[in-house]
């Protein structure tokens, strides 16, 4: 009998990673986990994504933008997969620290690890949005990944159940604010199914997979349904383009790194991100389960 392949999962303590730890772990792979507080993942997370402490076989505790701390990362694993990056506004750090930076060096060690596979989570849509800072700092890991002459996958998702859990969030303070009419389309994708998409995406040849979940919503009737879920009338201020990008023009005269984070959220309004769809969790569930765990950021 063959021995059980190993995978390094970097940014296993996310919404994403979590999953993919649990997908990989169910599939018999060893299972490598890199993150910066372990104590995190012996809890469910704030989405419902599973605690995963006792289904990792190692934990590396590191901080990509601390080479010290990931040295040796890759050492004998036979596969890669990251779904590390900035999520959240940090005073200190941009996308290309992290997303572009941090995940390059891990990069480096799979190359010389010389590992079987490199499968990376970068988005959907990139190619609408090339200038905005998260965009492009994934598609340089993304260029640099296609160059580095290992087997590759690139995962590109559009909206994860967990950010449609924003508009829960702020549905539940009562009141949501909505850039533009809210008429553009999603199909958002929940973590345990786009899960499976990145352990499928562990074999065959090196491809771009665009994801997207079972149901197509406008980002309105997302909202609406969030309203619904926890029980109150939807009451939706819309702002207009033109003065949330004021407003982020405003914001990066004293935030740059907030400012950029946000610009993804604002440009990403303007476009469907219809992809071809997968799974089977729909988001109407999603929401219910997180008004009856009374869970919201
Ligand atoms: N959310 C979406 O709708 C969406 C859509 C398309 C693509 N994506 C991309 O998918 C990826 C995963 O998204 P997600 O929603 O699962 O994000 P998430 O929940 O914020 O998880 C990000 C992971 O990266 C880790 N990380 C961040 N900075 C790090 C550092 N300096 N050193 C080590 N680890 C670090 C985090 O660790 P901590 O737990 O310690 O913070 C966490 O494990 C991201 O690259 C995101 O851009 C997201």
């Amino acid at each position: 009998m063959s021995a059980a392949k190993r995978v390094l999962i970097a940014g296993a303590s996310g919404y994403l990673g979590r999953y993919a730890v649990s997908e990989f772990s169910k599939r018999g792979y060893r299972i490598r986990a890199l993150v910066r507080n372990p104590e995190k993942i012996k809890t469910a997370g704030p989405h419902g994504e599973p605690a995963i402490y006792d289904l990792v076989d190692e934990i590396v505790i590191g901080d990509v933008t601390d080479p010290a701390t990931i040295e040796g990362v890759c050492n004998g694993v036979d596969i890669v997969f990251s779904a590390l990056g900035l999520t959240a506004p940090d005073p200190k750090l941009t996308s290309y620290d992290v997303d572009h930076l941090g995940n390059g060096r891990i990069l480096e060690q799979a190359i010389g690890q010389k590992v079987s596979r490199f499968i990376y989570v970068s988005v959907f849509n990139q190619d609408k949005m090339p200038e905005i800072p998260t965009i492009k700092a994934h598609e340089r890991f993304v260029a640099d990944l296609k160059a580095s002459g290992l087997s590759w996958a690139v995962i590109r998702p559009n909206g994860y159940f967990s950010d449609m859990g924003r508009f829960f969030s702020m549905a539940r303070s009562g009141h949501l604010f909505m850039v533009g009419e809210g008429e553009k389309k999603i199909n958002p994708i929940h973590g345990a199914d786009l899960a499976v998409v990145c352990a499928d995406a562990a074999d065959g040849e090196c491809r771009e997979i665009p994801v997207g979940g079972p149901d197509i919503y406008t980002f309105r009737a997302v909202m609406e349904m969030a309203f619904h879920a926890c029980g109150k009338s939807p009451w939706i201020t819309s702002m207009p383009m033109w003065l949330a990008e004021g407003s982020l023009m405003v914001t990066g005269l004293f935030n740059r790194n907030l400012a950029d984070l946000l610009s993804f959220a604002v440009e990403a309004l303007k476009f469907d991100h219809v992809a071809p769809a997968y799974g089977s969790h729909h988001l109407k569930d999603f929401f219910a389960g997180l008004a009856s765990a009374g869970k919201h950021d």
